[in-house]
């Protein structure tokens, strides 16, 4: 059975005081309200993850995760924040390669690939994001498009790595635009996705990787996107700041 998992990406949002209350809430929210067969990952900008983790302490199925990290083991890296760093204090998780860090920060396929096995080395989970432009959509070639991204970056991995992966897909006209992918939309590139990973690794392997939907996912179209077999959860931006809509996206399988 695939995990499913429920990821939150704060982007740079939050004071202290803001993501200390939403995160209290999620995890009452959570614990109350009974939610016992989906992982929550919580993605707060690196200044809010250790206070954070202590809020979440224990809480079984609620976990940390980053938003970014080094490609780099350690050293004279001004700015930089290492995995390493991360796994130190109680992240579990590190999102990489999401639309905004490829566009406004240059990472390109090769820069992932090192970022995955950093993240791979300290025992962490790369969330690892995909996605075509509006343009690539209307073209037709979103499918060999996004398929090449998982190529480039991943299939270098043994097939022991590449299965602690989970994969986010994002159809970059989709992010924040309130204009989500259809279910069917997302399902077809979903199959497509774990296609193309059976055919390197085998279906084995395929069909024990989460991959998640990311694009305007809120607590009124989540049911629908979830329903189908190939969604194995959300990567939820503006919906994860708010406690009751980001509950209600977990509540919705
Ligand atoms: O990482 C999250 C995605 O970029 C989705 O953001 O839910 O605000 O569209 P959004």
């Amino acid at each position: 059975m695939r995990k499913k998992i429920i990821a939150g990406n704060w982007k740079m949002n939050m004071t202290f005081d803001e993501g200390q209350k939403l995160t209290s809430e999620i995890v009452n929210m959570f614990k109350d309200e009974n939610i016992t067969d989906v992982q929550l990952v919580l993605n707060p900008p690196f200044p809010h993850l250790h206070p954070v983790k202590k809020l979440i302490g224990d809480t079984k199925n609620v976990f940390l995760g980053a938003q970014n990290c080094s490609d780099k083991e350690s050293g004279a890296y001004t700015g930089e924040v290492s995995a390493k760093i991360l796994a130190s204090f109680g992240v579990t998780h590190v999102i990489l390669g999401h639309s905004e860090r490829r566009e406004y920060f240059k990472e390109d396929n090769s820069l992932l690939t090192e970022k995955v096995k950093q993240v791979l080395a300290n025992g962490l989970t790369p969330i690892f994001c995909c996605g075509e432009s509006l343009e690539i959509r209307e073209a037709g070639t979103h499918e060999p498009n996004v398929k090449f991204q998982l190529t480039d970056s991943l299939f270098g991995l043994t097939a022991e790595e590449i299965a602690k992966v989970v994969i986010a897909y994002e159809p970059i006209w989709a992010i924040g635009t309130g204009k989500t992918a259809s279910s069917d939309e997302a399902q077809q590139m979903h199959q497509t996705l774990r296609k193309h990973i059976a055919s390197k690794y085998g279906q084995e392997v395929a069909d024990s990787i989460s991959i998640l939907y990311g694009g305007s996912m809120n607590a009124g179209n989540a049911a629908d996107l979830l329903s189908k077999p190939d969604v194995d959860g959300g990567l939820i931006g503006g919906a994860s700041l708010k406690s009751r809509d980001f509950i209600t996206i977990a509540k919705s399988y």
